[in-house]
């Protein structure tokens, strides 16, 4: 089969076909998700969570998301693998973001790499891709700033929050970002974002009208043990073994079937 590339992406998004993604952060379930036919494979720094049992994902170092997207390289060959910049990684300079980037490519299997933040990282995303990495921007709820977001909560709510958050996503798209992922914000405010933009938006919390959608693998499989997000779904209920979970999840998303209302806000 052939391998999925950011061009593939954009194709699926033309012909409105939904892109199917969820994270990974070792070989045995990145090889089990690419065997399913997922369109992504994400090694998000969620690891810090449900993989190390921080209670945020900011502990989470660039040694340690090397490791682990080395891991999932391993065991892909069809899907995209996009891997995670951790906190204070790129946040300080274009520079910084640029070598930490290049470690993601060169040792951590990345073939995308995604940041967190509106348009003040615009500049950063632009050094990247100038300089031929592509890059997955986040918006909405970006777990990296959970202490100034006050917890984890959905964003966007308000007019001038959710005017910031759609005047964020054209900053970046217009920077030179491939992908976007959009977390809990309102489902309206996704839906218009989506028509409004060129580049692909996966939903995580964001209602049924972005282009694709990502979910955290321990969330959907429901074995992390503290209380999943209620964005998520267990997919395992009734589901005879993970891999059939992961294509239920696949067929589901390709449908439409998931999200429902009740994983929206
Ligand atoms: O860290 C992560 O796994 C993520 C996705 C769930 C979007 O950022």
């Amino acid at each position: 089969m052939k391998p999925i590339t950011l061009t593939t992406l954009k194709e699926l998004k033309r012909k409105s076909e939904k892109i199917t993604c969820l994270t990974a952060y070792d070989f045995s379930f990145a090889s089990l998700l690419d065997r399913a036919g997922i369109d992504m494979i994400m090694v998000g720094d969620s690891l810090g969570m449900v993989m190390q049992g921080h209670e945020t994902t900011l502990p989470v170092s660039l040694a340690e998301m090397v490791y682990h997207g080395r891991c999932v390289a391993r065991g892909v060959s069809r899907a995209l693998i996009i891997v995670d910049m951790p906190f204070t990684s790129y946040q300080e300079s274009p520079q910084r973001a640029f070598a930490s980037a290049g470690r993601l490519m060169q040792r951590g299997g990345a073939q995308v790499v995604k940041l967190e933040g509106g348009e003040p990282m615009a500049e950063t995303v632009r050094f990247l891709v100038e300089r031929g990495i592509p890059v997955c921007a986040h918006l909405g709820l970006t777990p990296q700033s959970v202490h100034q977001l006050g917890g984890y909560r959905v964003q966007g709510r308000e007019a001038s929050a959710a005017e910031r958050i759609r005047h964020d996503a054209l900053a970046l798209q217009q920077a030179g970002a491939g992908l976007l992922v959009l977390e809990a914000i309102p489902a309206e405010l996704a839906k218009t974002m989506t028509a409004e933009l060129e580049i692909p938006t996966i939903g995580i919390g964001a209602g049924p009208d972005c282009d694709g959608q990502v979910l955290v693998l321990h969330d959907m499989l429901g074995v992390y043990p503290r209380p999943s997000p209620k964005f998520s779904r267990n997919f395992m209920v009734g589901a005879p073994s993970v891999e059939e979970a992961v294509k239920a999840y696949i067929g589901a998303v390709k449908s439409g079937a998931f999200p429902g209302p009740e994983h929206g806000y």
